[in-house]
């Protein structure tokens, strides 16, 4: 057995999103999100499932709070709801929406938990989506506005800071293919100019923070890379995958959102490709995507494999399909936890990314609450011991990770597949008063934090 020990100062958390979890869909004046219209029109979400219960977070966040610190967490990424702070996107701030987020935060501090925020994961209010909603760079420029007016609130107590999550979902499910709110079917150039229009709010955030943050505080965003694995450690392999990530630095699922961040340019070679459908952008709009970040964080959950073979003598590489009685999480994800390692090493070599912290990682699976009340989630735990145990590896190659946050602190709306996905740390179980059980991958989380250490 190996022990894999941590550095002094690594944060240990979980993470949760607002939509997700706290359900008060109507409450205290909060404005209707894209995500409440969306859960709201027939046929959209699993079994018709909404979030307007969810966990009821926002009523039961104490009890919440406390399971956090049993679990011993040091830090906890909760996300906003946009429209509980501005209801109607813009204009007049709602201060019953501040009131929670200050009763919620205070009750983390409280109990030496430090809050990482996100600003964005996915709530658009459904008054901007009414005028055209991320196809519009006016968006971006609101949610300027909603970071200045939160961080003006709160950076005297944040001081972690998440701009957007995962935006290529937020495009690309939400405006191509129509599968996550708001359920939209844009054309190449439109979905472009949404993508375009998201990065800009990230830069402007990471802004509007920095302008009025009370405390020193670091700010960056989580986002889903696209991560290859090597089929096996052979040279060849090994070489395939270099190969592949360095091309990748042209693909949708990397350099067109790495690229604008990191180095102020859309990939050259995607951009030709995309021909008359590219964004409109200026080179103002260039600068301030680009606007130094503090912390790059990524969300792992799988990784392609990619294996290498000779074309007239030349190496190549292509996507070698996982075996199909390969064992996969509930989702349909193959697991392969080898993706930590790999993918962050590549962003590392390829971006000066000064910090990482794995913002999500974790799995679905079929849990159920054993006769001895217990929930004995064996299969998550090695899920995660392996992740972690990889992400070990990365501290070789002197890359700076700093923390990691499981994918999630409590089962919760798994967006358009509703409840029956279950991600959690803790069991929730909602027809039964929405008790929470802290699973067994809760119990072994407690011990590597409190040894800083896993063992494999
Ligand atoms: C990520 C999302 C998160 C959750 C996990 C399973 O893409 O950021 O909200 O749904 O997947």
């Amino acid at each position: 057995m190996t022990n894999c020990k941590f550095p002094k100062k690594f944060i240990w958390g979980a993470a949760a999103a607002s939509y997700q979890i706290e359900g008060a869909w109507k409450a205290d004046g909060k404005g209707e999100s894209i995500w409440d219209r969306f859960s709201h029109t027939p046929g959209k979400i699993a079994r018709g499932e909404t979030g307007d219960v969810a966990c009821d977070h926002y009523h039961k966040y104490k009890e919440d709070v406390e399971l956090i610190k049993q679990i011993g967490l040091h830090a906890y990424r909760l996300s906003v709801s946009w429209p509980r702070i501005f209801p109607n996107g813009a204009g007049k701030v709602n201060p019953k929406g501040l009131d929670f987020y200050d009763r919620l935060i205070d009750e983390l501090l409280k109990n030496d938990i430090t809050p990482f925020v996100t600003l964005y994961h996915w709530d658009l209010p459904q008054k901007l989506e009414d005028k055209g909603g991320w196809r519009n760079k006016a968006t971006s420029y609101a949610f300027a506005d909603y970071a200045k007016e939160f961080t003006k609130h709160f950076s005297d107590r944040v001081t972690h800071w998440m701009t957007q999550n995962e935006m290529i979902c937020a495009s690309d499910a939400g405006y191509k293919k129509g599968s996550q709110a708001p359920g939209a079917k844009e054309d190449v150039k439109t979905v472009n100019q949404v993508r375009h229009n998201l990065m800009l709010a990230h830069g402007l955030g990471v802004l509007a923070i920095r302008a009025n943050t009370k405390k020193k505080c670091e700010v960056g965003l989580a986002h889903n890379s696209g991560l290859m694995i090597p089929k096996t450690k052979s040279k060849k392999d090994l070489a395939a995958l270099k190969l592949a990530y360095e091309d990748s630095r042209n693909w949708d699922s990397n350099g067109w959102w790495l690229e604008p961040i990191f180095n102020g340019s859309y990939p050259t070679q995607a951009w030709e490709n995309y021909g008359k459908n590219v964004p409109a952008i200026t080179p103002k709009e260039m600068k301030i995507i680009s606007t130094p970040i503090d912390f790059y964080g990524l969300n792992v959950y799988f990784g392609e494999l990619v294996e290498g073979f000779y074309k007239d003598g030349k190496l190549n590489y292509r996507e070698a399909p996982y075996p199909k009685n390969h064992p996969k999480t509930s989702m349909d994800w193959d697991i392969n936890t080898e993706c930590t390692y790999y993918g962050i090493k590549f962003i590392s070599e390829n971006y000066k990314v000064k910090k990482f912290y794995i913002t999500e990682n974790g799995a679905a699976f079929n849990d159920v609450v054993s006769k001895d009340g217990r929930v004995h989630d064996k299969v998550r735990v090695k899920f995660l011991k392996s992740h972690v145990a990889s992400a070990h590896r990365l501290f070789k190659d002197g890359i700076n990770l700093a923390g990691y946050f499981v994918w999630s602190l409590m089962d919760n709306y798994e967006w358009a597949f509703g409840y029956d996905k279950r991600f959690g740390l803790i069991y929730v179980d909602y027809k039964n008063n929405q008790k929470r059980i802290l699973k067994d991958s809760a119990l072994w989380y407690k011990e590597v934090i409190k040894n800083n250490a896993v063992k494999i």
